[in-house]
């Protein structure tokens, strides 16, 4: 089983597109995928299909979601909180997160244990799954450092705009700082597969002459590694995320991988690429 984490402290670069659309083309290779959501927006757990209520009344999610992992020594294994998603055929896992775990953060800064508790309970279900994707928060936050703690392989989706570029230098220090403190519990550095450029033009002359520059910059410049796959950016991705259904009177949210909304698009053939890449990348 292998932990990827999928982070950018850059805010809206597409971590969680990629995030779900990739577990969407990892499942239909055969593979058995688990999600974590770590972000307290809770996107993926809604991309996810997981957030059935219409209203909080009847929010069954606050009492079974990461927190309680992370919180409890024994209590709440990885499975205990698995919910299965539909956002794709074949289904995957997913471990859902709530708009509530942000307030915990500063109750977990005092647990110690807490940075390592989702490692420790992913070797319960290793032989379930061939790979795990993390979701996480744009900030260099609690979350986000059990995330970088948790995973072997770290994917920075990236415009590749001058923020997000900048923001590089934010992640590279923020991996540095992690790889001391798991050097500190015997764990090898996280390995970073590299950028995965995403949302961008779709343009001829933005992919002739702008993106190699783009690609050049945070090679050359940066210091990271780019990958060969790109995700575009494509309206019917968002469109098949946001989907709704009505079922009575009831408007409810039926969010769809890319990959089943329109199997033969460029956008989902960008998303098998990627899967197809990242396969060979970390031997699954
Ligand atoms: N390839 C794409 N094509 C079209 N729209 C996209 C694509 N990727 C992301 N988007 C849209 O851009 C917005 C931000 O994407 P997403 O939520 O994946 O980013 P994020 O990095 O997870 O954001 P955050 O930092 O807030 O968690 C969303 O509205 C999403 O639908
Ligand atoms: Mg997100």
């Amino acid at each position: 089983m292998k932990v990827l984490v999928i982070y950018h402290n850059k805010g809206g670069v597409g971590k969680t597109t990629t995030v779900v659309n990739l577990a969407a083309a990892l499942s239909k290779k055969g593979k058995k995928v688990l999600v974590i959501d770590l972000d307290s927006q809770a996107n993926t757990t809604f991309a996810a299909g997981l957030v059935k209520f219409q209203y909080d009344l009847n929010d069954t999610l606050k009492d079974n979601y990461i927190y309680q992992v992370i919180a409890s020594r024994n209590d709440y294994s990885i499975s205990a909180v698995t919910q299965k998603s539909e956002f794709t055929k074949p289904p995957f896992d997913v471990v859902p997160s709530h708009i509530d775990l942000m307030e915990h953060e500063q109750e977990l800064i005092q647990q110690p244990q807490a940075l390592t508790r989702i490692l420790k309970k992913l070797v319960d279900v290793r032989s379930q799954y061939d790979v795990v994707l993390i979701d996480t928060p744009p900030s260099l936050n609690l979350y986000a450092r059990i995330a970088l703690i948790t995973a072997d392989y770290l994917l920075i989706p990236s415009d590749l705009r001058p923020f997000a570029n900048e923001g590089l230098r934010n992640v590279r220090r923020f991996v540095n700082d992690v790889n001391e403190f798991r050097d500190s519990i015997r764990k090898e550095p996280i390995e970073i597969l590299g950028v995965i450029a995403s949302k961008l033009g779709t343009t001829a002359k933005f992919q002739e002459y702008t993106l190699p520059r783009m690609i050049e910059i945070v090679e050359e410049h940066y210091g990271f590694p780019v990958l060969n796959s790109k995700i575009f950016e494509r309206r019917e991705t968002s469109k098949a995320i946001e989907r709704t259904t009505e079922v009575g009177d009831l408007i409810i949210p039926d969010p769809i991988s890319i990959l089943d909304h329109a199997p033969k698009s460029s956008a989902a053939k960008e998303f098998d690429k990627l899967a197809q890449e990242v396969m060979q990348l970390i031997q699954i």
